[in-house]
């Protein structure tokens, strides 16, 4: 390569902390921070800051982090072998080259389509990349909160890329420990799932301290101080998310890696995943 355009480490730096305007690096983000752990670059001081203290009271985050994305891909795998071709996945994250929602939908079948939605400007950012649907199906990116389901369903983004009157797949992967019991996550569940016709589905993954207590209150007080809310669920509690009208599906509510996992997967010890994952359907 010619010398000329090769980078100093200092540009390297600078590039990598480069941010649109929109983005507030000053403050630690729940995406940023889960990016850091599944070790992309998409994260500023305060993110490694925040993230490195979570790490000193669960050291397993990174460990449940890539689980809890591997969980992602096998769950959408799953439901595009069902013959699923359509899906909502709310809380989607900073992309993850190849491993994104669209990427094992259309690994399946091309045609599939997905609505993406977060709230985080770094995430929109990086929407471009999650655009790059298979010219058979589609992919469209909302800016939106989850705490307003009746905005989400009637964005314009939302309707031209899924039909509402078809089953689609609602993923809230990682997301709902961000809303503590007085943002009424089951309220937000209902009225995000009552539109949607029998035979869709409802994927969730969920942060729990069932496994090991102690270190998940640290990593709790961790996000809690940096000023992100955050309340972890027991087993009970997840499965209780699942709304009037909807069956849980095998295996249940289990460690997001131990639910279907790839054969011959040899399956980690529970206490380094701290996540459950679980799959619905509407009767
Ligand atoms: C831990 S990441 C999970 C990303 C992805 N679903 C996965 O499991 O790999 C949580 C995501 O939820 C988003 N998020 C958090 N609170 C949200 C809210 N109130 N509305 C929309 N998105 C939110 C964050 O910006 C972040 O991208």
């Amino acid at each position: 390569m010619d010398s000329a355009f090769e980078r100093s480490p200092e540009q390297e730096a600078l590039i990598a902390e480069w941010a649109p305007p929109e983005v507030d690096t000053g403050r630690p983000h729940s995406a940023r921070i889960y990016n850091y752990f599944l070790g992309g670059k998409s994260n500023f001081p305060v993110d490694r800051e925040a993230a490195e203290k979570t790490l000193a009271a669960v050291p397993q985050a990174r460990t449940a982090a890539r689980a809890n994305r591997a969980f992602l891909l096998r769950a959408v795998e799953h439901l595009g072998r069902l013959g699923i071709r359509q899906f909502l996945d709310i809380g989607t994250g900073i992309p993850v080259e190849g491993r994104n929602t669209h990427d094992a939908a259309q690994r399946i079948a091309p045609d599939s389509r997905v609505v993406y939605v977060d709230n985080d400007p770094i995430v929109l950012a990086h929407a471009r990349a999650l655009l790059s649907s298979h010219p058979d199906g589609a992919t469209a990116y909302i800016d939106a909160d989850v705490h307003d389901p009746d905005a989400i369903l009637a964005d314009a983004a939302l309707t031209e890329t899924l039909d509402l009157e078809r089953p689609l797949a609602l993923l809230l992967i990682a997301i709902l420990h961000f809303l503590p019991d007085e943002d009424k996550p089951t309220d937000i569940l209902r009225r995000l799932t009552d539109r949607l016709p029998s035979g869709s589905y409802l994927v969730i993954s969920h942060l729990t301290g069932d496994f090991d207590p102690v270190s998940t209150t640290g990593g709790v007080a961790a996000y809690r101080n940096a000023g992100i809310p955050m309340q972890v669920r027991s087993r009970a509690e997840v499965a209780a998310l699942v709304p009037d009208g909807w069956e849980l599906l095998d295996p249940g509510v289990d460690p997001v890696s131990h639910w279907r996992p790839d054969p011959g997967t040899e399956l980690p010890d529970p206490v380094t995943i701290g996540c459950y994952g679980m799959l619905a359907r509407k009767r």
